[in-house]
């Protein structure tokens, strides 16, 4: 019988996988497993220690349903969505950055037209993003649609707040025959990401905060592209360089305050003035 030690032991699990039939879960297990062992090894992790982490993940499968995913967000907090993202985007340069989905995406919006109006009755200082949906390789993308969300004057997003109507803030977008999109909104505000969980006890335990920078958040998909999540940052938000979730990349960050042309004004004159103007272009990658 040969004996488990410290000096075989990762070898002995990375060999009692040999038999996985699918190479890339192979690969991916062997990695993780070889880190994760040389991880308890470097760090001297004890018993009660190991405890913990499982009690800790005991918790946050827990406090998880079909609405709230704790996993991902201490996916968020701890930087490994971003990073996914940033490989993701490193497959496409060219192509608009990729920033965290979160939990307040509701798919199936109501869909608004070119132009349309989501202020409605809502507090805020009003703003018009606009811009245009494109391929890396220059054309404009007709008929990609486009699905925008954000938080409210209060901070919160419609699908966890009563006080607001379903689908508040949201909607669906095809682009224009030129690529184009606009629509009036209200300027979106920091808010704290839900930290009555795991996921705040992590952020506390690291001296950390849960605020993320004021973003539009945006998803956009075309026939024969890869689908795009993203968000658009407002640099004017003091928590700019401290998101609590890494998603911020200095492409996706603009001042949400240009000033109207003349031109502008007149064609958003049904807007109530003031009003800033937000302006982002969407770039897609062709697929294959
Ligand atoms: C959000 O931007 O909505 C969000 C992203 C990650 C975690 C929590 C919220
Ligand atoms: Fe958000």
């Amino acid at each position: 019988m040969k004996d488990l030690t410290l000096d075989n032991m990762t070898d002995a699990v990375i060999n009692s996988i040999a038999g996985t039939q699918d190479q890339r879960l192979k690969d991916v297990l062997t990695i993780v497993i070889r880190k994760m062992h040389e991880a308890a090894i470097e760090a001297k992790i004890t018993h009660a220690e190991w405890e913990g982490l499982m009690n800790f993940l005991m918790a946050t499968g827990d406090i998880s349903d079909a609405q709230r995913n704790e996993f991902i967000l201490l996916s968020d907090l701890t930087g490994l969505t971003s990073l996914i993202d940033l490989l993701g985007s490193a497959n496409a340069p060219e192509a608009s950055e990729r920033s965290v989905l979160g939990p307040f995406y509701v798919p199936n919006a109501p869909m608004l037209e070119p132009g349309g109006d989501l202020i409605k009755d809502n507090d805020g200082d009003r703003v018009i993003a606009l811009g245009q949906v494109r391929s890396t390789t220059g054309e404009a993308i007709p008929g990609a649609l486009l699905e925008f969300w954000q938080n409210a004057a209060n901070g919160l997003y419609s699908n966890v707040d009563p006080s607001q109507d379903d689908n508040n803030l949201r909607c669906r977008m095809m682009s224009a025959d030129d690529g184009s999109y606009s629509l009036s909104t209200i300027r979106p505000i920091a808010y704290e990401v839900p930290d009555d969980g795991p996921g705040g006890d992590y952020m506390r335990a690291t001296g950390r905060h849960c605020w993320r920078p004021a973003h539009l958040h945006v998803r956009v998909h075309a026939e024969g592209y890869e689908d795009l999540v993203t968000e658009v940052f407002n640099t004017l938000d003091k928590y700019i360089e401290e998101d609590a979730t890494f998603g911020v990349r200095s492409t996706l960050a603009i001042p949400f305050n240009r000033k109207p042309s003349p031109d502008e004004q007149a064609r958003f004159s049904h807007v109530a003035a003031p009003f800033r103007m937000v302006d982002f272009d969407f770039v897609l990658q062709p697929l294959g």
